[in-house]
């Protein structure tokens, strides 16, 4: 599995309390089928001022360390990014990073409050180029009273990452509900773990994938756990990430191209993460 969304890197939010934490982070997800994952910081103005300066390093001193100790989990650069006026300038200038230097990025809305002309805001980054990965929509407050502006952030072409304890009942039943009706409405781009450390919010996707797979098929599965992901660190064309309900006509993605394009980045993955 490929786990898009972390809070692995210790000492710059709220997620591993340490660098031992970090390490044990990592020996869970590999425990329980994780391959790949995206260090993912918060980038919250006045509150968690990060930037590709403090991720990248810390990212490559974690690969090290776990490197060093043979643990199997291949580390890419990213972050988790609120919502900000001057956010399209500070991605041009590769101040705040994308996921692996692609086109997509992770943008986490406000929790309590719809911020006015989301929608507005989701379609200036699409028109400057970035692909906004909405994270988590099944956990925002709003999102049940305003669920037309989720489902219209989808079809506007936003990939919907949702929580994999979200699915599991770890996040409560309002978040489990909504979780349900995304995947109901084939409006699921893929899942995360949005790990923050080592007792709960721990990197584990394996129950969620189970479920996924029981109930929408085994391809489904691969297509939300590994494929989507996967192209995503390829920056594949959006016909690759987005859900096929959600593409734009004329843009169909081919059965397997997520999949050949997984073979391609683990196979030059190491040149990619280099930046
Ligand atoms: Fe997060």
């Amino acid at each position: 599995m490929i786990d898009l969304h972390s809070h692995i890197l210790s000492a710059l939010d709220d997620g591993a309390a340490d660098v031992a934490a970090s390490i044990e982070m990592a020996r869970i997800a590999v425990g329980d089928g994780i391959t790949h994952m995206a260090c993912t910081p918060h980038v919250v103005p006045g509150k968690y001022e990060n930037s590709v300066s403090t991720i990248l390093p810390a990212m490559h001193t974690l690969q090290a360390m776990l490197d060093a100790q043979s643990i199997p989990l291949t580390l890419y650069c990213g972050a988790d990014v609120h919502v900000a006026p001057d956010l399209v300038e500070r991605l041009r200038d590769g101040e705040v990073p994308t996921l692996n230097r692609t086109r997509y990025f992770l943008l986490e809305p406000p929790h309590e409050i719809l911020p006015p002309r989301l929608e507005d805001f989701a379609n200036r980054l699409l028109e400057s180029g970035f692909v906004p990965i909405i994270t988590h929509p099944e956990r925002l407050l709003w999102a049940s009273r305003h669920f037309d502006v989720v489902q219209r952030l989808a079809d506007l072409g936003c990939p919907l990452q949702l929580t994999a304890d979200s699915l599991t009942g770890g996040f409560g039943a309002a978040a489990r509900q909504l979780t349900e009706r995304i995947l109901n409405e084939g409006r699921a781009s893929f899942f995360a773990s949005d790990a923050h450390g080592v007792s709960w919010r721990k990197p584990v996707m394996s129950g969620a994938r189970a479920m996924v797979a029981e109930r929408f098929g085994q391809e489904v599965a691969d297509q939300m756990f590994h494929d989507r992901p996967a192209a995503i660190l390829a920056d594949a064309e959006p016909s690759a990430v987005l859900p096929s309900s959600r593409r734009t006509a004329g843009a169909p993605a081919s059965p397997g191209l997520a999949r050949r394009l997984a073979d391609r980045i683990f196979r030059a993955d190491r040149i990619f993460r280099n930046g």
